[in-house]
């Protein structure tokens, strides 16, 4: 199995993997897939060519941190360990930068991986909670921010390796 970019050439297959993973959840739009392709926010596990994971990301370098929006794994691939490498890859290229969710569907992987709940936010109608999960240092600004708007400020994954650590990412937009 391999973990790598994806490019907007597997935007497609990644598209039927995330209807499969949240068929009945949410909707999926595949124009939100394809432009995080073209922008390096998604990483993908392969499997003989075959992508079988996922994990669309946003990097807020307003309040340095990269968010999950959302990952899936092929139902038939699941329990195998492919969440955790997508998960260990990120946490490689974050730079050190916390990683943080908002789920109510997958909660108890998380905290597998670590990730401590620091509170709940709400949907925008009210009618769905979510915990706030973070795995990393964070601060009550970092808390605030993500039960907040989505971030105005944001780069690539791929860029983040070029920034030194502990730099500031205010300004950096890509
Ligand atoms: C959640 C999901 C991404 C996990 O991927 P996966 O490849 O099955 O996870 P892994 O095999 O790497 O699991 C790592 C560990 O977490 C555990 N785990 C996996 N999914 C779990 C879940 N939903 N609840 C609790 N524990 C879970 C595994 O048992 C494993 O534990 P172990 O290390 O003790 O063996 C996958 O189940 C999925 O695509 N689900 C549907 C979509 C979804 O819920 N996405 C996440 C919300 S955005």
């Amino acid at each position: 199995m391999k973990i790598k970019f994806a490019t907007i050439d597997e935007s497609e297959e990644i598209i039927l993997l995330a209807q499969e993973s949240f068929k009945g959840i949410f909707r999926v739009i595949g124009d939100v897939i394809r432009s995080s392709c073209e922008k390096n926010n998604i990483l993908i596990a392969t499997d003989n060519n075959e992508v079988i994971g996922y994990m669309r990301v946003i990097v807020d370098t307003l309040n340095p941190h990269i968010h999950i929006s959302e990952m899936g794994v092929k139902s038939e691939h699941r329990g195998q360990g492919v969440g955790k490498q997508l998960i260990d890859e990120l946490q490689k290229l974050s730079n050190s930068y916390p990683l943080t969710v908002k789920t109510n569907i997958a909660n108890d992987f998380y905290k597998k991986m670590k990730f401590e709940f620091v509170g709940h936010d709400f949907s925008k109608n009210g009618k769905h909670k979510y915990e706030i999960l973070i795995l990393g240092e964070y601060n009550y600004s970092l808390i605030k921010a993500l039960k907040g708007t989505r971030p105005r400020h944001t780069c690539s994954l791929k860029d983040l390796k070029n920034i030194p650590k502990n730099k500031s990412l205010l300004g950096i937009v890509t």
